[in-house]
This record gives structure tokens, sequence and C-alpha cells, in this order.
């Protein structure tokens, strides 16, 4: 896992990286000036993530690897190793069965290595799938998802599309890994009297971005989250608007079959517990995390963990069922993760420790296990019939 620093520390950026993170920098001075000065931070966020052309995920940069030496930034569970795609492909292949679907969504697909090893498992258990569709927001990294496919699964890759939204309605099985935590967050701080809304302004100084606390309007329900917190003054969260909604598109446009998320976070009562005073906002830059989401903009990937109960809530008013909801550990080893590693002779130690490391990795409490979580939602399924969910579901948390 990546160690906290402060930004001062971090590794500089070359030549091309500062010029790019420039013309970012004016783009979003520009719509701090249209908003008249102030700019809530899910609206900066959303800027230095998905800009055209210039935000961390639409522009080229590199960012989903191993080492900070490959100029990535950090490693998500389908890049760390091929056993998490093969495990996740059991439940995967529950939902299809059990909702009698072909067709497979994956939303923001990093490198393409999720899709490849789904579509290789489940052709080799001989589960039909007709079309594997990916979603992602950033048009740089499809050329990448084309060649990763094509690379591992060639025979496969024509049944692979790539569309930019949705469709009004869909069936299958959606699967979300990371998402979440890349959609924009609103920040909120405790003042003396009242919550007030952070967001950023222009400076003059050597630094282009400020923050600055404004008293916000806010809707009913998040007013009735913030006053339940008991939280001192000073103490900063974020709300999950665009997470919501997302969720609720979703489950709304589901007809039959099941959405998968997997991220990290918790459920609403850990979320906004008066201890967690400084919230969740995290920077991530060359496998360096730090809370300062001004530095070299663009360039560092900005993310919050989620709050699963507000996503069950955003799925549950879609009229979707909740299928489950648990660590990911416990999701994993009962999608037979464990045995996966099985495929290794633990004499040929080259291949089996890195193996048995990375899975380690993702159950471990200490790593990704406890930490990261999956929830499910369907339509027209019967819950019992992904196996990953019968054993350990923690929706009772929520
Ligand atoms: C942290 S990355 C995770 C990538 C990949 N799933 C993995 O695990 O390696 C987040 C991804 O979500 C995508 N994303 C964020 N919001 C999205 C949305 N509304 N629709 C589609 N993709 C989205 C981003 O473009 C980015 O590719």
């Amino acid at each position: 896992m990546a160690s906290h620093l402060e930004p001062d520390s971090l590794p500089a950026p070359g030549a091309d990286g500062l010029v790019h993170s420039a013309a970012l920098i004016a783009r979003i001075e520009q719509a701090i000036d249209a908003a008249g000065g102030w700019l809530p931070f899910s609206r900066f966020m959303e800027l230095a993530l998905y800009t055209p052309g210039l935000g961390y995920y639409s522009g080229a940069s590199v960012r989903f690897g191993r080492r900070p030496e490959d100029g990535s930034d950090f490693v998500t569970a389908p890049e760390l190793t091929p056993l998490f795609a093969r495990a996740v492909a059991r439940p995967v292949a529950d939902a299809l069965i059990a909702s009698g679907t072909r067709e497979i969504f994956e939303f923001g697909a990093g490198t393409g290595k999720l899709a490849a090893g789904l579509l290789e498992t489940l052709h080799g258990w001989s589960i039909p799938v007709e079309r594997y569709t990916i979603v992602d927001l950033s048009g740089a990294l499809r050329e990448e998802q084309r060649q990763t496919i094509v690379d591992h699964v060639p025979a496969l890759a024509g049944r692979v599309h790539w569309i930019d939204r949705l469709p009004d309605q869909f069936d299958g099985v959606l699967i979300g890994n990371e998402v979440l935590d890349a959609m924009p967050v609103r920040l909120h701080v405790r003042g003396a009297e009242a919550w007030l809304e952070r967001g950023v302004v222009r400076t003059a100084g050597p630094d282009p971005f400020a923050w600055e606390d404004r008293q916000a309007p806010h809707a009913d329900a998040l007013r009735t989250l913030l006053d339940s917190i008991d939280a001192d003054e000073g103490y900063v969260t974020e709300s999950h608007e665009a997470a919501h909604a997302f969720t609720r598109t979703l489950c709304e446009k589901l007809g039959r079959g099941v959405v998968m998320l997997l991220d990290y976070g918790f459920p609403e009562r850990e979320y906004y517990h008066p201890q967690r005073v400084e919230g969740t906002l995290m920077c991530h830059y060359r496998h360096r995390s730090h809370g300062d989401p001004f530095v070299y903009p663009g360039l560092q990937d900005i993310t919050a963990h989620v709050d699963f109960t507000g996503i069950a809530q955003a799925g549950l008013d879609a009229g979707a069922d909740l299928l489950g909801y648990m660590t990911q550990a416990r999701f994993l080893l009962n999608s037979g993760l464990a045995d996966t590693l099985t495929a290794f002779d633990p004499r040929d130690t080259i291949s089996f420790l890195p193996a048995a490391n990375a899975v380690q990795k993702l159950v471990s409490e200490a790593e990704m296990g406890e930490l990261f979580k999956v929830i499910a939602f369907g339509k027209r399924v019967d819950p019992d019939a992904i196996t990953a969910f019968v054993n350990g579901d923690r929706s009772h948390t929520l």
C-alpha cells in the first residue's frame, strides 16, 4: 500500500508533465472565474480528473501499474494478479446463469485486465458471453484495453465493444472495480455555527489554488446527514451525490441481471464517525498517497472512500434488490480465490511466491481484504443463486 507523505517530498514530474498540468490549471482557473470566483470542490475534482484531453483519467499519462518506476501511480486488484479476475469469474458466471443473460458490462475498465481475465475464464468454463461491453469516460484508455484483450484472448476480442454511455435499458451482469471512488465528492466543514461547503478559489501567490469555505444551500437529505454527525468545529467530510446518482441510474436501467461494485469504503456509521475528522479525500501520485488535491492537477489521482450505505440506498430507491454486501476478502475466498493458487506448483518459487503474495494482499485485513467491499444489486434474479454472497453477508451493517 502507498505511504502517506507531505506533497513537498513527492518526485517532481518531467517537463512534459508540468506543461500538461499548467494547461489544466489554466482551464480550472477559467472555470473558477466563470463561476464568480469560487468552485465547489466536486467541480474542481471533476475538472482535475475528466477535462477532455487534460484530466487525470482523460489525458494520456500512465496510471495503473505495480511500481513507481513504470511511471504509474497506484495498483488495483486486476493489475495485481490475474487470479483476481479468475476468482471474480465465479460470481459473474452465477449471475449470468441465474439471470439467463449473455452480456457483461464493465465500467471504468482500466488497462483491460479484468475484461481479458473474465472472458478467458468464462470461455474455459463454456459460459456463453456474447458481448463484453466497456463503458469508460477515458477515451485514452480504450486503445490500451483493446491491446490487452487482443494480446490475452485474441479469439474473443471480437466480442468486446466500447460505448460512451449505457443504453436506456440493459440486461446482463455489470461490474465496476474502483469506479465509485473516482467520482467527484463535495466537501463539508463544520464551522462554529453551521456546516460550510469547502470550495476552491484562485490565489495571487505561487500556488494557483486555495480553499475557501462558504455557506451553501443543502438539500434536505444532505442536511439530515450532516446534522447527524457528532462533529466538532473543523471536522471535514465528504458527500457523494455523483456516486449515488450513478448507482441509481445503473439500477434504474437494469432490466434483468446483476450490478456488482467493488471499492474501498465503509457503511455510513463508520464513515461519518466523530473521530474521522479529516474525511477520506486522498491523492495518489507515483505510489505515494497524500491529502493535497492541488498538487500537480491532471497528473495525480484524487479519490474518496465510498459511503456504502448511501450506495445501497440509491440502488434500493431505483427498485433493485440488494443481493449482498461484504468484505473483498470474504467475497474472493467465497469465489475460490485460494483454489486458484493450486494452478501453481509451490516448488516453483519464481511463479508461486508472487501469486501467493498477491492473494495475501487481496485478502489480508491489513491490506485490501477488509477495507475493500463488494456490493451487489439484482433485478429478477434469485439472491441465493450467487454463491459468493451466501456466507459472510454484512448488509445488516449498512
Ligand atoms: C481507479 S480507476 C479503476 C480502473 C479499473 N477498474 C481497475 O480496477 O484497474 C477508475 C476508472 O473509473 C472510470 N470512471 C469514473 N467515472 C466513470 C463513469 N461515470 N463512467 C464510466 N467510467 C467512469 C475512470 O475513467 C477510470 O478509468
